[in-house]
């Protein structure tokens, strides 16, 4: 520990170190300028949440240096979750890029821009691994797939925090929210996660590891229990594995009024018990409900906390402080000059390009897709055709952003073209009255563009929905339209896969396009001329209903393995078993072939194994694929998935190009939990399966042989 921090531990009163783990968000009436005044100067704040910007930042921090006795500087935390004044897609939309450097780039782009607004702690990144679409807060995350959020992790904590986290250019991440709260009943948010140890250790844990290896500074616990233990008080994984075995020396910060809430979960009386629980799990910050500043005293008296406990929570706070450099120059972020045009047009160019490259193209016949140049008339349907604002999706928060819509866009990128653009309906109300006018445009054109979907507040934080399709009358828009028979394409705006069977019979042509941020329009036009070629891959099964859900790749078999036609088997007698769209699905402008495929053929256990595997650009366009590596343990002593993924490349190839991709599998790649929950890799058989998604007919499959130890 270093000097400074326990000096200054030791000059501290009770209510003082209380203070340094007390977190408001100024931007509440509750904290009204008055009482922030009074807490900050009177050393009862350690940080703030929820403002940013120079101008207010900067007079907190210097109430907190030059009035409060002990002028320790404040934290200020924030969600960036994709942006702050460049806004890159949503982090679904992002993963289906399947590009580790570039999810680094988006993350440094907005570490660049806040920084400059005064945060130091970002709440970021969500790596709730989620099969719920349900659920919103979906949107916020990676996808379903562990080994695709924990190399999301690692490359968004790079991004965050660089490597050195005092640089003027880095901030602390925080990884959230740990852990399960991608997985609450019935998909509706804050709900209890009841899951078993063996389901959180292989799919819900990995990316928190993965962002504690990668240095993350800050861990956030999650709303919901985890079998009827709230994450908040969860002392055996917070302290035990997180801080024991994984060896977290960074810090806890829980949820928004997280603390004071365990009375409403049931398992404290009071604020003081409340407190109590959550320091003793080893949660060091308290968001919002100070329930530490009012409880804990209460909870010393009684005998329920100790003062070692509140000490090395403060110890913890300060060295954070101490690593972001606040103590040698607080406003050295702030103090930053503002970013030149250049500047701004470069990251404009990286949320184009991220924005382009998480689009997913779902179907494409009839040649609908990519529109041909030149003059033609495009009447654009639906009301998302021009809603810049709801290109952002959740979390957005500087003010008077703008971006462009799918109109912008495609003005921009076919300037011969004659584009109208009528709405039809809003996006979930019930007048159905602009219908006709949108069926006699799209009468007119020679291709009609459907953009369909939802707007950005049907995902996110509070935003679970029952029925995952399109809301309001869009669907009798698009089926007016589509009785028609121009040839249509559809653009869907949305936060989660949508169960839209009908659609992805009838339009020629759909993309999934997200919620792309601030040059969404743009991102779009690029793929539909054709300037982009398609390349985004889902990072989600995609159901063909709702009532599918939870629906995955990585699922294990049964006995009686689903298949629509045997009576006994695992499926539904109203609708098939598989899904619209399986994971790593994804449409180009190009062919790709994959070749052969070869292993190491025999390995001992912990050895390498390496896999080539052959891949050809047969079409007539440069494209990028991707190629996924799964693994299948036919034979174990726990059942294995029918697929796990092990690994994922992209390359580009020019056309007639081909080129090998290589992957090398770790010993642990083929360890499975044994029936004691002990890592082991047993001797045997694994199937290696290539190819471009989780659909095993398209995978291309070598066997090799774990030898016996
Ligand atoms: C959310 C967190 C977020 C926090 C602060 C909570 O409601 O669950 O993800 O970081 O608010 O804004």
């Amino acid at each position: 520990m270093s000097d400074l921090v326990e000096r200054l531990l030791a000059a501290m009163t009770l209510q003082e170190k209380l203070g340094q783990l007390n977190m408001i968000d100024a931007a509440l009436p509750t904290h009204a300028p008055d009482e922030m005044t009074r807490q900050v100067c009177a050393g009862l704040i350690g940080s703030v949440l929820n403002v940013y910007g120079a101008g207010t930042t900067n007079p907190l921090q210097q109430l907190a240096l030059e009035q409060s006795r002990l002028r320790i500087p404040l934290i200020f935390g924030f969600d960036v979750l994709h942006g702050h004044r460049t806004i890159c897609p949503i982090p679904l939309a992002e993963a289906c890029a399947f590009d580790p450097p570039l999810w680094e780039r988006t993350a440094r782009i907005a570490m660049d821009e806040a920084g400059r607004d005064g945060i130091t702690l970002n709440f970021a990144p969500m790596l709730d691994v989620c099969r719920d679409p349900r659920w919103g807060r979906i949107a916020e995350g990676p996808g379903e797939d562990a080994l695709v959020a924990s190399r999301y992790a690692e490359a968004k904590v790079r991004g965050f925090q660089g490597a050195d986290l005092a640089a003027r250019e880095n901030m602390a991440a925080t990884a959230k929210h740990f852990v399960a709260y991608g997985a609450p009943a019935g998909g509706r948010d804050y709900g209890s996660a009841d899951i078993s140890e063996r389901e959180l250790a292989e799919v819900y844990l990995p990316p928190f590891e993965a962002a504690v290896k990668a240095g993350v500074a800050a861990i956030m616990p999650s709303f919901n229990d985890l079998a009827g233990i709230p994450m908040t008080a969860h002392g055996a994984l917070l302290k035990d594995l997180v801080r024991g075995r994984w060896g977290f020396e960074g810090v806890l910060v829980s949820d928004y009024n997280a603390v004071g809430e365990l009375i409403a979960h049931g398992v404290a009386e009071d604020l003081a018990e409340a407190a109590a629980l959550a320091l003793a799990a080893g949660i060091d910050i308290d968001m919002q409900d100070q329930a530490y500043l009012l409880g804990l005293p209460a909870a010393l008296d009684r005998g329920l906390a100790s003062v070692a406990d509140i000490d090395r929570a403060v110890r913890r706070v300060l060295t954070l402080k101490q690593r972001l450099g606040l103590f040698d120059d607080p406003y050295r972020r702030v103090a930053a000059p503002p970013l030149s045009l250049d500047t701004l047009a470069q990251y404009a160019e990286v949320a184009r390009d991220a924005g382009r490259r998480s689009i997913v193209l779902l179907k494409n016949e009839r040649g609908a897709l990519p529109l041909k140049p030149g003059a033609q008339r495009i009447a654009l349907i639906g009301p998302l055709g021009d809603a810049p604002l709801e290109m952002f999706g959740c979390w957005f928060a500087a003010a008077g952003l703008e971006a462009a819509s799918i109109l912008d866009g495609l003005r921009a990128a076919l300037p011969q073209a004659d584009i109208s653009h009528v709405p039809g309906v809003t996006v979930d109300g019930d007048d159905q009255g602009g219908i006709a006018e949108a069926a006699a445009a799209a009468h007119d054109a020679d291709t009609v563009i459907l953009s369909l979907g939802e707007s950005k507040d049907m995902t996110g934080e509070a935003h679970s929905r029952g029925h995952i399709d399109l809301p309001g009358c869009q669907r009798a828009l698009a089926e007016a339209v589509l009785a028609l028979g121009k040839p249509t394409i559809a653009i869907l705006t949305h936060g989660r896969p949508l169960a839209l069977p009908w659609l992805f019979e009838r339009a020629d042509a759909v993309l999934a396009t997200w919620q792309l941020g601030s040059q969404a329009g743009h991102a779009i036009a690029e793929v539909l001329t054709g300037a982009w070629n398609p390349s985004g891959r889902l990072a989600i099964t995609w159901p063909l209903d709702g009532g599918q859900i939870p629906i995955f790749h990585s699922h294990r078999p049964t006995g009686r393995p689903g298949h629509n036609d045997v009576f006994y088997s695992n499926r539904y007698t109203d609708m098939p078993v598989e899904p619209q769209f399986p994971f790593g699905f994804g449409l180009s402008y190009t062919r790709f072939r994959l070749g052969s495929v070869t292993a190491t053929p025999e390995f001992a256990p912990g050895e390498t194994v390496t896999v080539l595997a052959e891949v050809t650009n047969e079409g007539a366009l440069e494209g990028e694929e991707t190629v996924f590596l799964f693994l299948r343990d036919p034979v174990a002593s726990i059942a294995r998935p029918v697929l796990e993924l092990k690994g994922f490349a992209k390359v580009t190839l020019a056309v007639g190009e081909r080129q090998t991709v290589r992957f090398i599998l770790q010993g642990d790649d083929f360890a499975l939990l044994d029936r004691n929950m002990r890592p082991r890799v047993e001797p045997g058989a694994f199937e290696i399966l290539v190819g471009p998604c989780a659909d095993r007919s398209r995978l291309s499959s070598v066997t090799v042989r774990c030898q016996s130890a």
